[in-house]
């Protein structure tokens, strides 16, 4: 039996492991995928953390990892759309066909999701055996290392062009990865002024690295001098709450005009308080946001990245895969940015 390296989390308790592993084998409609390059995710820290949500979600001996770009290497018997040798990246839900969401074509919305790298073997291994509908080539102006990040940078894109954003004045809250690259989406799709907001200042400091918007740490800052120094009538009307934090949402629906609409992708850690009166009393529009729509989301994002979306100084380290533990660590600094691990 040919082996693998891979990173396993072959305990239940905190840390991954590096670890021999069988190849995996392809099915008919699979592709066999040498990864080049993976992205640590804030999720891959829960489940090095072994938290509450990954000891009810990850079963122990998965392969973990969701974010990649590699080549195809095999192809299944039935898939006849893709070549060997082809540079890919792809979708790492698994959608299943037979719900009312899927059938219609809403395949981000389908209930039997499964997610590589959380439900089912992952990413961070030599080989990832893949449904060849999940493949997204890459064009030869993606270099890997974006490649490995279209994943996160696909939740951006998802929020922010859940609104127009032509000449609206935009508020993020929480200037983490996904945050400042979806600013720097707003900022490419035309939104006039762009906020965001942190607590940490070496996030903030890395987003006005990134793209061209106003850092506020609200720690020191008052959002509402920042809006009307701005130029701001009311407030901001699109916001994109990035933090999964109770209070960055509170300071968002404050700073909202009336009828503003409000996309959510953090992820709060449980119930939280909310002040539902104001909401209502502003008339504001909440949409949740979950991954990426499959496959309009890749499609817009690759198609802005060739038309000159400049993403690439969100990541701020790259390491051989050796040195994952070093990553994590970097990870769990809260200060870096994206941090690529190079498989080849
Ligand atoms: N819905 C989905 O499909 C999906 C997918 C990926 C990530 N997420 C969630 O999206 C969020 C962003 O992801 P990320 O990887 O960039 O996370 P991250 O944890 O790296 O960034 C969150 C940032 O919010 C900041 N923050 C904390 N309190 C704040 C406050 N009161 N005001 C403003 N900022 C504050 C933190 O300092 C941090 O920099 C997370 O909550 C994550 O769980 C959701
Ligand atoms: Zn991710």
């Amino acid at each position: 039996m040919k082996m693998m390296k891979a990173l396993v989390k072959s305990k239940a308790e905190e840390g991954l492991w590096m670890e021999e592993r069988p190849m995996p084998q392809i099915g008919p409609d699979d592709v066999l995928i040498k990864i080049n390059k993976t992205g640590i995710c804030g999720t891959d820290v829960h489940i090095w953390n072994w938290d509450e949500w990954s000891r009810k979600t990850v079963p122990v001996g998965l392969i973990t990892g969701h974010e990649f770009a590699g080549e195809i290497v095999e192809l299944g018997r039935n898939v006849d759309d893709l070549i060997i040798g082809q540079r890919c990246s792809g979708e790492g839900h698994l959608i299943g066909k037979h719900s009312r969401q899927s059938r219609s074509g809403k395949f981000h919305l389908d209930p039997e999701t499964k997610g590589i790298g959380v439900n089912v073997n992952g990413a961070f291994a030599e080989y990832l055996a893949l449904p060849a509908f999940n493949v997204v080539p890459l064009p030869d102006a993606i270099p890997d290392e974006i490649g490995a990040i279209l994943d996160p940078l696909g939740n951006a894109v998802h929020t922010a062009l859940s609104f127009d954003l032509i000449g609206e004045d935009v508020l993020i809250t929480g200037a983490g990865p996904i945050g400042i690259m979806a600013a720097a989406v707003a900022k490419h799709a035309g939104a006039r002024h762009v906020v965001i907001t942190d607590v940490n200042q070496a996030r903030l400091d890395l987003a006005a690295q990134v793209t061209d918007v106003t850092p506020v740490n609200v720690t020191t800052t008052d959002l509402g001098e920042v809006s009307k120094s701005l130029g701001l009538k009311q407030g901001f009307d699109v916001g994109m709450e990035m933090s999964g934090n109770a209070a960055g949402f509170d300071q968002m629906v404050e700073a909202m005009v009336m009828g503003g609409r409000v996309a959510m992708l953090g992820i709060p850690p449980g119930k939280t308080l909310v002040d539902w009166s104001r909401i209502v009393f502003k008339a504001l529009t909440i949409k949740g946001v979950y991954g990426r729509e499959i496959f309009e989301t890749w499609y817009k994002m690759i198609a802005m990245l060739e038309d000159g979306l400049d993403i690439s100084r969100v990541i701020t380290h790259r390491l051989p895969v050796d040195d994952f533990e070093q990553g994590f660590a970097t990870m769990k600094s809260g200060t870096s940015g994206k941090i690529v691990l190079d498989w080849t």
